[in-house]
């Protein structure tokens, strides 16, 4: 495991936009796993600036997501969808043909998305955000360690954290279909990053913690290739 220290969110940001541009320069046409939620937000900003500035160019990129919010349409602007093409998609030269988010509306055979990664070879690159109380992807405790891509009942936490980017916590969906955790285990490589005090607990059970269904992200341990890049905070109860 290999990690960086940063001083705070946008750095993590820089850093991380720089070892995906590095994987696209050598490899134009990388498969990438994505995330949402706020943590990346910075990362996908770089990315576009290195496309404004002729840096990078994604038109060979192809790219699939972790997780949607089961029921949600793909125009709902909570949806993970609208999120990537608002943040990401729709500012780069990435075909929108080749971005792939699990459908919300769809959720009958949820396997059919890894065999989806499988044929298009792979995923090279797979970015990770954290939850507070260690889920990946949509991965909440006891989650079992050989999961593919599931449909997942939404731990109560979860959706009180996530609430704050719905009207109410009524409008937070329940369920979600996401990555599993054998799904992220097979991507070649992991990049996760955690900015930000409450994930601090997290990062501790992840880095130095036994490893246990208890904590999901605590299964990268395993991964022989991982980035995790953190900030002071999320890193304070490391010794
Ligand atoms: C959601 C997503 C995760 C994400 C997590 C952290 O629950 N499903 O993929 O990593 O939130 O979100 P944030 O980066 O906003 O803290």
């Amino acid at each position: 495991m290999k990690i960086i220290k940063v001083k705070n969110n946008q750095e993590a940001g820089i850093q991380a936009a720089q070892i995906i541009l590095e994987k696209i320069h050598a490899n134009p046409g990388c498969i990438l796993g994505l995330a949402t939620g706020s943590t990346p937000i910075t990362t996908y900003q770089n990315l576009i600036k290195a496309y404004e500035h002729k840096q990078v160019s994604f038109k060979d990129v192809i790219t699939f997501n972790l997780d949607e919010y089961k029921g949600l349409n793909p125009t709902n602007p909570q949806s993970y969808r609208f999120f990537m093409n608002n943040e990401l998609f729709d500012h780069i030269d990435i075909k929108i043909e080749n971005t792939h988010v699990p459908s919300g509306l769809h959720t009958q055979n949820p396997a059919l998305y890894d065999q989806k990664i499988h044929k298009a070879g792979g995923i090279d690159l797979q970015l990770l955000g954290l939850g507070v109380n260690g889920h990946i992807g949509f991965n909440e405790p006891g989650t079992a360690f050989d999961s593919l891509t599931h449909v997942v009942d939404l731990d109560p936490s979860t959706i009180a954290v996530n609430a704050r980017f719905f009207d109410s916590i009524d409008l937070v969906p329940t369920q979600a279909i996401s990555m599993g955790l054998k799904t992220i285990m097979n991507a070649k490589q992991i990049l996760l990053i955690a900015t930000g005090a409450n994930k601090a607990e997290a990062i501790a059970h992840l880095i130095n913690g036994e490893i246990t269904p208890n904590w999901p992200c605590s299964i990268l341990q395993q991964h022989p290739n991982v980035v995790i890049i953190i900030d002071e905070a999320a890193g304070s109860l490391l010794k």
